[in-house]
């Protein structure tokens, strides 16, 4: 199995990096406190695909998932959208801050990885 590696230390606070992974992208977020605090605070029982944003992170500063867009595939672009996370161009889809599909088609939220943290090295191996 192809693993991918990123070293978090290049990765600001309230910055997103995208690495491929076996050919799809993956978003990673340093979440700011303010984030975090939205993600937790969101009323998620009542959203289309139920997730609290515990069982979305391994952390809550690293918001790690597939850059794929539950409705066809595309690739959402980041910081933007009614929620203060991603956005869908092809057909309006609405993410959170915790990849969790708000509004617009998608009918689930952003796939979570398998992923784990190497505090050794400092990194991110997914
Ligand atoms: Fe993203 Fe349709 S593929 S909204």
């Amino acid at each position: 199995l192809a693993k991918a590696e990123v070293e978090l230390g290049g990765i600001p606070e309230g910055k997103n990096v995208i690495i491929k992974w076996r050919g799809k992208p993956v978003f990673i977020r340093h979440r700011t406190s303010d984030e975090i605090q939205e993600a937790k605070t969101a009323d998620w029982k009542k959203l289309r695909d139920p997730q609290s944003d515990e069982d979305r992170v391994k952390r809550p500063e690293w918001l790690v998932m597939l850059g794929v867009c539950t409705h066809l595939g595309c690739v959402p672009i980041g910081e933007a959208g009614d929620y203060g996370g991603w956005f869908c161009p092809c057909h309006g889809s609405h993410y959170d801050i915790s990849g969790r599909a708000r509004k617009g088609p998608a009918p689930l939220n952003l796939e979570v990885p398998p992923y784990d943290f190497n505090d050794a090295e400092g990194k991110l191996v997914i």
